[in-house]
Order: C-alpha cells, then structure tokens, then sequence
C-alpha cells in the first residue's frame, strides 16, 4: 500500500473509533520529494470538510508564518498525527476533542508510511500529539520548542508550537509572541533542510 492509494484506505479505517464520526479521512498532501515533512495533530472541522489539512483558521496561522519563514508549503508534505477529526456535537457545532494516546498509538501505522513513503530530512512536529506520536515523549512543548528531537528510528525532528495554540491564545501580546516564536522555528527548519540536501 502506497500514497496513491492513502485517501481511499483512511476513508475506509476503522481501526479507532474516530473514523465513524468523521465526514472523511484526511490523507497529508505534498509532493513525494519534499524535503520537510509538518505534521499537525488532527483535522479540523473545516479539514474534515474538505479533505486537505490546515485550511481552516489553524491553516491560515500556519500559512501566515511559513510564508514569513520563507518556507514553501507546496514543496513540503503536510500531514496530521491522527487522519480523521474527532469531535464533540454541541448542537450545531463540532467540537475539537484531543485525540487518546491510544487512538494516536494506531494512527502512527498512517503516519509511518507517509514517512517510509516521503522520507524527509527533516520532520516539523507542530504541537504536543505530533512531538509525541515522533518522538515518544510527553513533556512540555513550551520547553522543547526551537529545539531538534531524534524520533526512536532516528530521523531529525524540530520541534513548534501548534497554530491552534496560538490561537487560543487570548492576550494579544502573547499571541504575537506565539507566532513570532512558530515563524522562528518554521525558519530554522527551512535552514535545517536545505543544509541536510546539500
Ligand atoms: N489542526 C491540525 O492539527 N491539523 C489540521 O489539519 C488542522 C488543524
């Protein structure tokens, strides 16, 4: 099973509950020599909707601060840690539910394959499920922000803070800073990756 076949394969994944709600499964998108793989948390309900990643209000964020960054979305793949939007109904709206370790755990065979498949310099972890499901460990992505992980099979991955984040974010002064510091890391990525295809 390779990518083209991804989209069909995630749609039909039953392998967590979170695949039965969810309008569809939400593969990553980019092209197969991307130097720089950014892997988020999950879709999110404009994603489900959609079927492509970040394109809601987390993707306006992350497009705003790769484009200041200088980083190139269409010659990175971009994917989530868990493919399919998990959800709370509250009348009409969907609310975001973080995804259980268990659920990231099954999800990583997708997100293992978009790796084997892509096989990047360099990976972007925006966020605590994605520097978890790469990395294995849980602390603080305030502290590890800025810094380069080694997942268990050895690949490099910086690790950011995730636009959703910032958003929540209700201070202006420390939303600024947020996507200042999201801007800074996507820059040391595009560095990190150009000197690794050197
Ligand atoms: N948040 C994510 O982690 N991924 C998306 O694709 C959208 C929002």
């Amino acid at each position: 099973m390779g990518l083209a076949n991804l989209k069909p394969a995630l749609d039909a994944c039953r392998r967590c509950p979170i695949g039965t709600c969810a309008t569809q499964g939400v593969p990553g998108e980019g092209p197969r020599n991307a130097a720089l793989m950014i892997v988020g948390e999950q879709p999110g309900d404009a994603e489900d909707l959609v079927g492509r990643p970040f394109v809601g209000p987390a993707g306006q964020i992350f497009d705003r601060a790769a484009k200041a960054a200088g980083l190139d979305r269409s010659a990175s793949y971009v994917t989530n840690a868990v493919k399919h939007f998990k959800f709370q109904a509250r009348g009409k709206k969907r609310l975001h539910q973080r995804p259980t370790q268990d659920e990231i755990s099954v999800c990583r065979w997708w997100l293992d394959l978009e790796r084997r498949e892509i096989a990047p310099g360099l990976l972007v972890a925006m966020g605590a499920t994605a520097a978890g499901a790469l990395t294995g460990s849980e602390a603080n992505i305030l502290v590890r922000r800025g810094n380069v992980e080694t997942t268990s099979d050895g690949s490099r991955v910086l690790i950011t803070l995730h636009p959703s984040f910032i958003l929540r974010l209700t201070d202006q002064i420390a939303q600024s800073r947020a996507e200042a510091q999201l801007t800074d890391d996507l820059r040391l990525a595009v560095q990190l990756a150009r000197q690794t295809a050197e």
